[in-house]
């Protein structure tokens, strides 16, 4: 029988499967992952590998080393997968894989590994987007969290303000028409001789600053919900060069809670001038940024005083992980959506 014959036969007969679990393999960036994940909600295993060590070198992600840990460390992670979770490939029900958005040498290798085992254990392959991924992050740190709901996604390479419509069913609401936030922190940081990615321990130093010692611009956008971050990295960098060839003195702290400051309200006022608008009840965060204390607390602020209810990914799973990959693959499971073994990565691969 054919493989994808063989996978739609299974598909039906999950349908009566009290529990479905499902290990999904993590490639797209710096992170090797591979987790089992049971009924899109159940974290039996997640083991992930980081590559920073590797890249901080060179004050950010090399696409060649990358992928070639990738291909390393792949197979082990799923190992160490199946064994956290007690089981061997034969207990799995479906294989899910992040397929895009990424770097292409990296995404193919989670793809080939999962492809690989789809084929040689007959199980169905579920293609996932990785920003998806981010999304359901929160299904996993909040079990009765249910769409509809608005959905912050700031990462390294995205931020967006989504509507989650349904399981799998997203609608942009606003985008950064420029830089991502994690992209604009890490630039922010480097000028601050902060290593590679500067996002986290930028954000720990802000804790001791003045978020006032320097006056930032506000970006203006096009769209009503969209962001830009391009111009404020660039304002940001330029006034620490002006200081220090004037011979200013500068307080790092101060220039990280100044430019931190600048970016979280902008991401919240944002967020809720749509909330405002759009009468948005439940709001969720996700992404690397989603890490970032001052917008966790001014997030938890600005919606309290609105009553919106506010969601955020417990903090092991802000960053990328499997087992967010492998929740979105339930959800696509369960809507039938399987791939053939011509499954192919997709480094610009959009989100609606
Ligand atoms: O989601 P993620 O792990 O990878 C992508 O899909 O891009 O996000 C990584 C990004 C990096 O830019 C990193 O600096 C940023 O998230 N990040 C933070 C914090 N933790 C991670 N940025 C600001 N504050 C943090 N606490
Ligand atoms: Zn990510």
């Amino acid at each position: 029988m054919e493989y994808m014959e063989w996978s739609r036969q299974a598909l039906v007969q999950l349908q009566e499967k009290e529990h479905i679990r499902i290990l999904a393999i993590e490639s797209s960036c710096d992170e090797t992952a591979a987790a089992v994940v049971e009924d899109g909600r159940k974290i039996l295993s997640n083991a992930v590998f980081t590559q920073i060590d590797l890249h901080a070198l060179y004050g950010g992600v090399v696409p060649e080393i990358a992928s070639r840990a990738h291909v390393e460390k792949v197979d082990r992670m799923v190992d160490e997968a199946l064994r956290e979770a007690g089981m061997a490939l034969k207990d799995i029900d479906a294989i899910a894989v992040t397929y895009g958005p990424g770097l292409v040498g990296a995404l193919l290798t989670g793809v080939s590994c999962a492809k690989a085992l789809a084929y040689g254990a007959k199980k169905p392959l579920v293609p996932v987007n990785h920003i998806e991924g981010h999304i359901c992050a929160n299904f996993l740190t909040h079990p009765n969290l249910q769409p509809p709901f608005a959905c912050l996604v700031v990462s390294g390479g995205h931020s967006h303000l989504f509507s989650v419509e349904d399981y799998g069913v997203y609608r942009i609401i606003g985008q950064t028409q420029d830089d991502a936030a994690g992209e604009a922190f890490d630039k922010a940081a480097r000028v601050l001789n902060i290593p590679y990615p500067g996002g986290p321990l930028l954000d720990k130093l802000a804790e001791k600053g003045n978020p006032h010692a320097l006056k930032l611009p506000r970006p203006k956008t096009e769209g009503r919900y969209d962001y830009s971050f391009s111009g404020l990295k660039t304002a940001f960098i330029n006034a620490v060069h002006n200081a220090r060839q004037k011979g200013e003195e500068w307080n790092d702290a101060d220039l990280a809670a100044s430019f931190r400051h600048a970016v979280v309200s902008f991401l919240v006022d944002k967020a809720m001038l749509a909330a405002e608008e759009m009468g948005l009840k439940k709001m969720a965060l996700a992404g690397g940024v989603s890490a970032n204390s001052l917008l966790r607390r001014d997030m938890e602020a600005a919606c309290q005083k609105r009553g919106i209810e506010l969601y955020m990914p417990k903090l092991s799973l802000c960053g990328d992980n499997a087992a967010m990959i492998a929740s979105a693959g339930y959800y696509r499971l369960r809507r039938g959506e399987i791939a053939d073994l011509t499954l192919n990565a997709r480094p610009a691969l959009r989100l609606k």
